[in-house]
């Protein structure tokens, strides 16, 4: 046991004035795998932006909590080291800082003062780590993301994810722009994480994913809210029949959240 819970209760987020997400409830344990699935443009990535503090998403109401300690009453860094974590769909390239120093500095920023990781230890783990995901040695010492191919990047944000072993993680479409072997060994380095210690959301648009990681529950968003729950049969039914059933069954129309119904 010992595994931690991240609890999204009613939360209505806003980017510019125009409000996106609207009223969503979802709660993840250690030990559990969520995917989310649901229509581009219904506010997927927009949640997993404001559960980690993107200063574009306003959150107007509700609330977002870690073992009951307020999320959003923390700064950024705060988020991450009290163990969330966020693969973005787009990661961001920083030109100047290798793979390698962005690394150990986030895991000793993790850590904290006084409890620094060695850098042999350091080095085994992410060379162990690196081996396993199959990436390219000289991957570590390039700057992080810089000229990454799509599926590079996705690999690179699993090797983060493997040395920080964060308590929750968000995984925005990790399996976009992977190639069929890539996507096993991407899923084979989140199972490798599997355990009570970790929980996990999954944001994707395929089953195929969750052929190799099983997931214990799958969500719908649309228009903003989380409008349905199920186990690993909805997500099969999903590929199968598409939303257009969902939508029918909820009277919905328009599936984007962005202009008014
Ligand atoms: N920074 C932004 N500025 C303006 N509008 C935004 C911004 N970010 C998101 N939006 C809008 O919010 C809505 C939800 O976007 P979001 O990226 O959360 O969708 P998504 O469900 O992740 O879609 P996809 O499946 O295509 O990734 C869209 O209409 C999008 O245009
Ligand atoms: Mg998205």
């Amino acid at each position: 046991m010992g595994g931690s819970t991240l609890t999204i209760k009613d939360l209505h987020v806003e980017i510019e004035g125009k409000e996106i997400l609207k009223g969503v409830d979802l709660e993840v344990k250690g030990g559990e795998i969520h995917a989310i699935m649901g229509p581009n443009g219904t506010g997927k990535s927009t949640l997993s932006s404001a559960i980690m503090g993107h200063p574009k998403y306003e959150v107007t109401s509700g609330t977002v909590t870690l073992d009951g300690a307020d999320v959003l009453d923390m700064e950024v860094d705060e988020r991450a080291r009290a163990g969330l974590f966020l693969a973005m769909q787009y990661p961001s390239e920083i030109n100047g800082v290798t793979n390698a120093d962005f690394l150990r500095s986030a895991i000793n920023s993790r850590r904290g003062e006084g409890n620094e990781v060695s850098l042999m230890k350091f080095i085994r783990q992410m060379d162990e780590k690196m081996g396993l995901l199959e990436m390219d040695e000289d991957m570590a010492q390039r700057y992080l993301n810089e000229g990454f191919s799509g599926g590079e990047k996705k690999r690179n944000e699993i090797l983060q994810l493997m040395m920080l072993e964060p308590k929750i993680a968000i995984l925005d479409e990790i399996d976009s722009g992977l190639d069929i072997d890539a996507l096993k060994v991407v899923s084979n380095g989140i199972n490798e994480m599997r355990g009570n210690d970790f929980g996990c959301l999954i944001i994707t648009h395929y089953q195929r994913l969750l052929n190799y990681i099983t997931p214990d529950y799958v969500h719908v968003m649309m228009q903003g809210r989380i409008v349905k729950s199920g186990g690993p049969e909805l997500a099969k039914r999903l590929e199968a029949e598409g939303y257009e059933w969902i939508k029918q069954e909820l009277g919905i129309e328009d599936e984007t959240v962005g202009q008014e119904a």
